[in-house]
């Protein structure tokens, strides 16, 4: 499998680039509306054709660029089932892989974070979106998100995988790329080493988190597969605006 891992700084996600070496065509997971230009590019570089787009959730701190990837690609808009986006051509469900290609694309549904969440498996690595970040997980005060329903996503299907998979997060804030589920299972300092859901519940409730700066925009952006608004004020454009590259990309 040809394989990327893109930073979009702005919000700090992660893109996961997938790419079956036999037939040309990728995945994109995750991709961020303001990146896409560099995404592009890495495709175009790559030698691969966009077979298709594929969000972990509604995502409530960027917006994703699937739907204008679709206007200028040709790819298909693949989405958890969950949300019922009348924008999406794929409908993702649990047990019903996608298969792209050689890549074979296993679908977790890991409520919490959102409660369309999905986890992605492709062979040794898993995509764990929101739900498990290394050291850490997503916030679940917000969007259907509910504390025990992570617990037991991340607990009773994230930490029932193999050992050695390689758990790449939709996020990290500190430079960050890769963990493995043996590693969170053991380290997490939220949901590892046994924390209990009463442990978990009270870590949680004690974050305190600001309201997220993007989410009104963002969640109805996303809903619409990665409109971005007309009229942004001024301190948000970034989130829709170009992602500066650097010459070395
Ligand atoms: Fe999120």
């Amino acid at each position: 499998m040809i394989f990327r891992q893109l930073l979009e700084p702005v919000s700090s996600t992660y893109t996961y680039l997938l790419g079956c070496a036999e037939t040309g065509q990728a995945v994109l997971i995750d991709p961020v509306v303001n990146a896409i230009g560099r995404d592009l590019r890495v495709l175009r570089e790559l030698g691969l054709r966009l077979a298709c787009t594929l969000d972990t959730h509604i995502h409530a701190d960027h917006i994703t660029s699937a739907l204008e990837l679709k206007k200028r690609t040709g790819s298909r808009i693949a989405a958890p089932a969950f949300d019922r986006l009348p924008c999406a051509d794929v409908h993702v469900e649990e047990g019903r892989p996608l298969q792209v290609g050689s890549l074979h694309i296993a679908g977790l549904h890991t409520p919490g974070h959102t409660d369309g969440h999905f986890a992605f498996i492709v062979g040794e690595r898993v995509f764990t979106g929101d739900a498990l970040l290394i050291d850490g997980c997503g916030r679940t005060d917000f969007q259907n998100g509910n504390t025990e329903a992570l617990y037991h996503s991340v607990t009773r299907k994230l930490f029932t995988l193999a050992d050695e998979t390689l758990v790449y997060p939709a996020h990290d804030y500190t430079g960050r790329h890769v963990s493995s589920i043996a590693q969170e299972k053991a380290r997490n300092p939220r949901l590892g080493a046994g924390r209990t859901l009463d442990e978990f519940r009270a870590i949680m409730d004690a974050l305190k988190l600001p309201y997220p700066k993007f989410i009104d925009y963002a969640v109805p952006g996303n809903r619409s597969c990665g409109a971005c608004p007309t009229e942004l004020p001024e301190e948000l454009q970034k989130y829709c605006g170009q992602m500066a590259e650097s010459p070395q990309g």
